[in-house]
């Protein structure tokens, strides 16, 4: 059972850049805040936010496009990454809490964010990290402190088939006890497009749509250097790589390439959204 703890593996991490890891391009995160759609609305929450980079790039995008900024709330579990955003975004006047996004309150139960609170949801490469078990209860949590009308944007990894994502789920167990996240390791759950779907039907959304299809190209390197620990860094990279060399589906779909040192991995993701009904 998903119990919550005390510390968390993004305590453990410190200061590491997602997108970097992840091979996002600047493209990808302007179409996710257009589909937000800031212009239009009052308040956004930014849940399970990691440092606050997404609300930092939402609010350089007002700046740029001299829209009105929404207000903009943040929320984080490990308390180590909200203290980062809270850093990052002192210019936007964000609310950044530390909290728990399947309760929708702070982890010092200070705040509680009542029902039908804001016009987005956005979330970034982090529904993967709430266990299987409780993966009804992420999209219901959203469903709830949205307002009727309001969207949910998620952009995060998307398999097809479930074997692949079977053999991602090992390949990333591997990667997370080596860099010493064990929470992580255990709680993570990559959602195929069935799963996706059908409890964001579940949790009450209606118009439940891709916005856009797209590739995580993950570079060992790249994760090597964030994640592992200096000393063990050359270790944990090869057992990460021969994890990777397990995975006979997702090579045999060329998702998984060596090259001398190095490997690429390449994922499928998707920008999805989804509508909280107006009336029910
Ligand atoms: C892979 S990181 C992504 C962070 C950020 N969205 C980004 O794209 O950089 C996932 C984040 O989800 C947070 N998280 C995990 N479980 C959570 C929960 N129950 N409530 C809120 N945040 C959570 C982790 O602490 C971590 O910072």
């Amino acid at each position: 059972m998903f119990t919550l703890k005390k510390e968390s593996g993004f305590d453990q991490v410190g200061s590491y850049d997602q997108d970097t890891i992840n091979g996002f391009d600047e493209q990808l995160i302007n179409q996710m805040l257009k589909l937000v759609d800031p212009e239009r609305v009052e308040n956004v929450l930014d849940a399970m936010a990691g440092d606050g980079n997404l609300s930092k790039r939402l609010h350089q995008y007002c700046l740029t496009h001299q829209i009105r900024c929404p207000k903009l709330f943040v929320l984080e579990y490990s308390s180590v990454q909200a203290e980062f955003a809270r850093k990052k975004l002192s210019d936007a006047k964000a609310e950044v809490i530390w909290g728990d996004v399947l309760t929708m309150s702070s982890r010092d139960s200070q705040i509680s964010i009542p029902e039908n609170s804001f016009d987005r949801v956005m979330i970034k490469s982090s529904n993967h990290e709430i266990p299987r078990s409780r993966q009804l209860d992420l999209y219901s949590s959203i469903y709830r402190v949205l307002q009727p009308g309001g969207i949910f944007v998620n952009l995060g990894m998307l398999f097809d088939d479930p074997e692949e994502r079977d053999e991602l789920r090992g390949i990333a167990r591997v990667k997370d006890t080596f860099a010493n996240m064990k929470d992580v390791a255990d709680n993570r759950h990559f959602l195929t497009k069935e799963e996706l779907y059908g409890w964001l039907t579940e949790a009450g959304f209606v118009d439940i749509q891709s916005e856009q299809s797209f590739n995580y190209n993950i570079n060992s390197s790249i994760v090597a250097q964030q994640y592992f620990a200096e000393n063990e860094r050359i270790r944990s990279d090869l057992e990460h790589q021969a994890a990777q060399a397990k995975a006979h589906k997702m090579r045999l779909n060329g998702r998984i390439h060596f090259d001398r040192d190095t490997s690429l991995m390449v994922c499928p993701g998707e920008i999805t959204i989804a509508r909280k009904p107006i009336s029910k």
